[in-house]
């Protein structure tokens, strides 16, 4: 039988963080066996509010491409492609957006706060409003039945859902509904105590954070703000710095000793942190050093695009003759 399909993707505008491995990339690094799993370095979204600066989205296509060989993505087991070769995802795009209202584009939460964060106000690039049109075209020119991805995206994945209900019903059934899969870690706060952990917002773990950044990102974490002394009871619910110890120290033991300590004020933060610094720094060591085995290995790297990307754009191409075909403009066989 065939394996089903995963599609998913990120913007290259910056180096991956803990909250995307929690988030997708741990699920994707599982899924890759099990899956036909393709996955998307987008840079015509990253383009969408970085249009201004495609230099940056440029230089950060390898950077992802590191971080995901980095994980433990394997480019025997799963397609990696270049979002822009593949021009096809543009032309599907196009049609989708006569089958979704302006106000509809514009009540997607996420979209609501980027806008906000971003701060376009009166001044929304139509591009960027569109993105999440776009982003079906991603999901279904491929056929895809999962989609891994952070909490954010649950809008984008059902936005997709709406469009290929719309889609078979004028045209026939040509698409799936796509799933999302969203990690076990909801969502990752930031090393400031922000629910979130965000690039723009300053407080992420990278995947690539040396020995040195990673001790002095933890040993500078937000912890309980009341408390003052180690000796005074803290509060563990709520800590950034016991959630990363639930998420990435697999001693549980240690970590319910520190907890209950903790509490009683019988622990001080240093401790909690040095033990915290110790469980990140192991998790993130082998891959950096998978890291190493491809970093400035250039025609390495480019094979595992170009050929990814021509596999992919051969997948796109027979949807687009089946979408085609559906919508009757096939006009010339
Ligand atoms: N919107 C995703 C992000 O901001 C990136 C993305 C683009 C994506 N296309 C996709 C994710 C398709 C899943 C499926 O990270």
């Amino acid at each position: 039988m065939d394996k089903k399909r995963i599609l998913t993707g990120d913007r290259p505008t910056g180096k991956m963080h803990l909250g995307h491995y929690v988030g997708s990339l741990k699920n994707r690094v599982k899924l890759q066996d099990t899956y036909d799993q393709f996955v998307m370095i987008a840079d015509v979204q990253a383009l969408t509010d970085n249009f201004e600066n495609s230099q940056k989205v440029r230089d950060n296509i390898k950077e992802v491409l590191l971080d995901y060989l980095a994980v433990g993505i394997d480019p025997k087991k799963t397609t990696i492609l270049i979002q822009s070769m593949i021009p096809e995802i543009a032309e599907l795009t196009v049609f989708y957006l006569n089958l979704v209202t302006l106000e509809r584009v514009l009540r997607n939460p996420t979209v609501k706060d980027e806008i906000k964060q971003k701060n376009f106000e009166q001044n929304i690039p139509a591009g960027f409003a569109m993105y999440p049109v776009s982003q079906a075209a991603d999901i279904t020119i491929f056929n895809a039945s999962l989609v891994p991805v952070g909490g954010d995206q649950l809008p984008m994945i059902e936005q997709t859902r709406e469009i290929v209900r719309k889609f078979n019903s004028l045209y026939g059934e040509v698409f799936v509904e796509p799933e999302a899969l969203v990690g076990e870690v909801k969502r990752l706060p930031g090393i400031d105590g922000n629910t979130k952990m965000g690039k723009s917002l300053g407080n992420a773990i990278y995947l690539s954070d040396s020995e040195e950044e990673l001790k002095k990102k933890v040993m500078g974490m937000y912890t309980d703000p009341n408390r003052i002394h180690a000796t005074d009871p803290g509060k563990v619910e709520g800590n950034p710095v016991f959630i990363y110890h639930d998420v990435f120290n697999p001693d549980k033991a240690e970590v319910e000793d520190l907890k209950i300590r903790y509490k009683a004020g019988k622990v001080g933060d240093i401790e909690v942190k040095e033990k915290l610094f110790v469980a990140l720094n192991a998790f993130l060591t082998p891959m950096r050093e998978k890291r190493k085995e491809f970093e400035g290995n250039d025609k390495v790297l480019d094979q595992i695009l170009v050929e990814g990307t021509a596999k992919a754009r051969e997948v796109a191409k027979e949807t687009m003759k089946k979408v085609r075909h559906a919508m009757k403009i096939d006009y010339f066989k």
